[in-house]
Parts: C-alpha cells; sequence; structure tokens
C-alpha cells in the first residue's frame, strides 16, 4: 500500500483535481485505490457524491479512535473507495490541542486498514499546513505536489519544501517525494503558451525528472465532471485532461518513489 499526500498549502492549486483523477485512473490501471477527503471543504466528497458532510465521520478517527474503516464507501468508480471529509474537520486543532502525538494518528488510523485491500491511498490535502496536512504528511510514504502554471506559483512550493524538510526530521524520516505536477497548462495554437513553457522550465530546474512528464492541461470538461459525480476518464475519455492523468497515473506506477 503506497501512501501519498496531495499538497499544496495554496487554495485553487489543483489538490483535489489531480487526487480524485489520478484515483480514477490507477483504478483504470487495475490498481485498488482509497481516497480520503482530509479537507473541511469536502470538495472531493461533493464530487464522490458520497456520505454526508454534517457527520462527524473523520473528526471522529482523530478524537475518539474510530477505526477508518467504518467510514470507507465503495464507489461506482472502476476500482476506487472514498472516504468522505467532514466540515467538522475544522474543529480538528482545537480538538487535538492537548492531545500527545497527535501527528501520528492518522497514521496509526490507516495502519489498522486491511493493507492488502488496496494499493494507493491518495490523501486528499486542505490548503494549509495545519494539523491535517502534517498529519497526512506523517502518515505518508510519499507526497505529491500540485501547481497551477503561473510566475508565483513557486514561491509557495518553497515554503512547503521547508515544511517537508521538517516533518523529515521530526515526524517522518522516509518521507519521498512522488512527483510535482503542473496544472491548467495552456496552449496557444499547438504550442504552449509563454507563462505554461516558463512555469515547466522553472519546476524543472527545481525538481528535475521528479516533475511529471506531461502537464494536465486546461479542460472545460474538467470543470464539469465534479456536478456529474464523475471522474474525467469517464466524463470526457476523449478529454486531453483524461490523456494526461493517464499519464501521470502510468509514470506513479513505473517510478516508485524517490
Ligand atoms: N485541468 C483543468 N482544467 C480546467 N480547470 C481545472 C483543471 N484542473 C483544475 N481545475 C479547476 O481549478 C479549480 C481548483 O482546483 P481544485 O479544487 O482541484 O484545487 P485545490 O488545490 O484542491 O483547491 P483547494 O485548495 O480549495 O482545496 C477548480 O475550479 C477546478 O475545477
Ligand atoms: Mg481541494
Amino acid at each position: 500500500m503506497r501512501t501519498i499526500a496531495v499538497i499544496n498549502q495554496k487554495g485553487g492549486a489543483c489538490k483535489t483535481t489531480s487526487a480524485v483523477n489520478i484515483a480514477a485512473l490507477l483504478g483504470e490501471l487495475g490498481e485498488r485505490v482509497l481516497v480520503l477527503d482530509l479537507d473541511e471543504q469536502t470538495k472531493a466528497t461533493a464530487w464522490f457524491g458520497v456520505g454526508d458532510r454534517n457527520d462527524k465521520g473523520l473528526l471522529q478517527v482523530f478524537t475518539d479512535g474510530r477505526p477508518l474503516l467504518d467510514l470507507v464507501h465503495e464507489t461506482t468508480w472502476s476500482g476506487v473507495d472514498f472516504v468522505p471529509g467532514s466540515r467538522w474537520l475544522m474543529r480538528l486543532a482545537k480538538e487535538l490541542d492537548d492531545e500527545p502525538a497527535r501527528e501520528f494518528i492518522l497514521r496509526d488510523a490507516l495502519a489498522a486498514l486491511p493493507q492488502d485491500r488496496w494499493s494507493f491511498v491518495l490523501l486528499d490535502c486542505p490548503p494549509s499546513v495545519g494539523i491535517a496536512t502534517i498529519s497526512a504528511l506523517t502518515a505518508g510514504d510519499e507526497f505529491l505536489i500540485t501547481l497551477e502554471t503561473g510566475y508565483l506559483q513557486l514561491d509557495g512550493v518553497g515554503d512547503l519544501m521547508q515544511t517537508i524538510s521538517k516533518v523529515r526530521d521530526r515526524l517522518n524520516p522516509e518521507l519521498s517525494l512522488a512527483g510535482v505536477l503542473v496544472c491548467r497548462a495552456t496552449k496557444a495554437g499547438r504550442a504552449d503558451t509563454i507563462v505554461t513553457r516558463d512555469t515547466l522550465k522553472s519546476v524543472r530546474k527545481h525538481f528535475g525528472d521528479r516533475v511529471f512528464s506531461t502537464p494536465i492541461y486546461e479542460a472545460t470538461r474538467m470543470k464539469e465532471c465534479p456536478g456529474h459525480h464523475l471522474p474525467i476518464n469517464q466524463y470526457a475519455p476523449k478529454s486531453v485532461a483524461t490523456s494526461n492523468y493517464r499519464t501521470v497515473a502510468r509514470e506513479l506506477l513505473a517510478r516508485g518513489a524517490a
């Protein structure tokens, strides 16, 4: 079971879109994948259309030792199961305020799952480096950074890497980078726009071959599919974003972690 935290502390960096669709494309390739919605905004939960965001659910995993397995929903997406988020997660920091070793609770909850049922666990993190994200980085074997194309997008990633470094030193020395994914790339005619080219160039300069070979291109269909509770490969099999996420899923399988 490879556990991957999908992170970027910036809002709207395509974490949820990537966690959901990488899961679906891994499922299409025959993998068994569990997705957890760790964000109190519960956008992944709305996308899957399962569970009730008003249930305490995941909060109770952190605060009351509720088994994670209780919360697993099977979905109609090939190979993909899902743990819904809860708006109660907004209370997480407060509830765990005086809890010793609180960063390890999620790791232990994941370790108590049947280990042969899923080959991947994807953790959709909120846009902050609060306790939910730190818990995901402590529980993860790997982390995957998503970012949008744009000139200021890499600044935040520098801060993120400092957090990763502290997590490795203090909580999870084995944590490795699964990859960096540039999203919402744009073309003008057949060529990438200047901003897309520049973003890819500077991300590759920093992260070298850990950057996925393809970015995810902007696709109108991507904005539509959450409303239909479908991943992009089911909603728009011929969309460029479907083939981009398929490439990413294949590379994740081929690479393992660094
Ligand atoms: N390839 C794409 N083409 C078009 N729109 C996209 C694409 N990828 C993501 N988006 C849109 O970008 C927006 C942000 O994406 P998403 O919600 O995945 O980001 P996020 O990092 O999870 O945000 P948050 O920090 O709020 O959780 C959404 O409106 C989503 O539909
Ligand atoms: Mg999100």
